[in-house]
């Protein structure tokens, strides 16, 4: 194999990757049938981080792929400094592939001096020289406009539908958003699986404190349902815990956990393993080492959906299209990671 992909006349292109989800990046290139263009990638003494590329980058279309997962500052400065690299070595065009883009809950301020500092990633990947942005569910889809230029933003939505519908009655699900934020998202799933009937948790905030907050009610009729919970992030699973806590308490028959971005900080693991869920659905946007993973958690692999839009765009083709017939495996079975 090679590390370019030849397209139409004059046109290649190379996928390179930071160090922070390599697994991902190498899944990526088996679909897209290249090899990863080698970077030399090491740290300073003092954690400044230095990068090269290890072979010509000049007039190609070049995808960065780098997940912003734990440690998130490092991902984001190693993705930053691998951009600028290309810019100076003459790419043609610069694509920052952020499967999890970092800080994108902070998108608006809540309080007087604080900083939006989704935005603030936005700006500086632009100023690093990106000229189009990928990335899996935003918190807020609306912080695409926080970049002055394309923005992909791609929905892990048909890779977990897929999984899910094969897995329950259609007929007695009811889909809950576990706070009032992403109710439109229920709403499309909701769509997807065929038309149930939707429900939110009631969810209160301490915006004083990071990852502090409480489910208080369900608002729905989910007594006797089995229950599709989805959401963007788990993080503490403080909020999925209180979710499944609520859910039970109102008649839930099944809870059934959909996520994209597993980061599993702190006390996740054992939230989600005594949270009653009879299943946590996660995809592969960040590393999900196996010392974090159980017999109840199914990790999908998020590689060919990333891939099928890397090549969209590389062939001027259409993202939005993709997923309208996005068939998550491909025929070939689910892919898991
Ligand atoms: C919040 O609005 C997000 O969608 C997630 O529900 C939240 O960030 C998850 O955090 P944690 O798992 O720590 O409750």
């Amino acid at each position: 194999m090679s590390a370019i992909l030849e397209g139409k006349p004059d046109k290649n292109l190379i996928l390179v990757t930071g160090r922070a989800h390599p697994k991902l990046a190498a899944d990526v290139a088996k679909q897209l049938g290249i090899d990863i263009l080698e970077t030399t990638a090491y740290d300073f003494a003092n954690g400044e981080m230095y990068v090269r590329y290890t072979e010509s980058v000049r007039g190609a279309d070049v995808f960065v792929l780098q997940t912003h997962s734990t440690p998130v500052n490092k991902a984001i400065m190693e993705q930053l400094i691998m951009i600028d690299a290309l810019k100076r070595a003459s790419a043609r065009s610069i694509t920052a592939v952020c499967p999890m883009l970092g800080y994108s809950r902070q998108d608006k301020k809540h309080r007087g001096r604080e900083p939006i500092s989704c935005r603030l990633i936005f700006d500086l990947l632009a100023t690093a020289g990106a000229d189009r942005i990928m990335s899996v569910d935003l918190h807020a889809a609306q912080s695409q406009g926080f970049f002055d230029g394309p923005v992909d933003h791609l929905i892990a939505m048909p890779v977990l539908v897929d999984y899910v519908r094969d897995r329950l009655d259609l007929s007695n699900i009811a889909v809950v958003s576990p706070d009032a934020g992403r109710i439109r998202v229920a709403e499309q799933w909701a769509q997807r699986l065929g038309g149930g009937p939707l429900a939110f948790v009631h969810k209160t905030r301490d915006i004083t404190r990071p990852n502090q907050a409480v489910s208080n009610r369900v608002v729905g009729d989910v007594a006797g349902k089995d229950c599709v919970l989805v959401d963007d992030l788990i993080d503490t699973a403080g909020t999925i815990a209180g979710a499944c806590h609520v859910l039970k308490e109102a008649g839930a028959k099944s809870i059934t956990v959909a996520a994209t971005h597993g980061v599993l900080s702190g006390p996740a693991i054992e939230r989600l393993k005594n949270c009653g869920a009879r299943e946590i659905v996660l995809t592969d946007t960040v590393p999900i080492p196996e010392s974090k993973r159980w017999d109840g958690l199914t990790v999908l692999s998020i590689a060919p959906l990333l891939a099928s839009a890397i090549k969209e765009v590389f062939n001027d083709g259409s993202v939005a299209e993709l997923f309208d017939t996005y068939p998550a495996h491909h025929g070939q079975g689910f892919l898991f990671a």
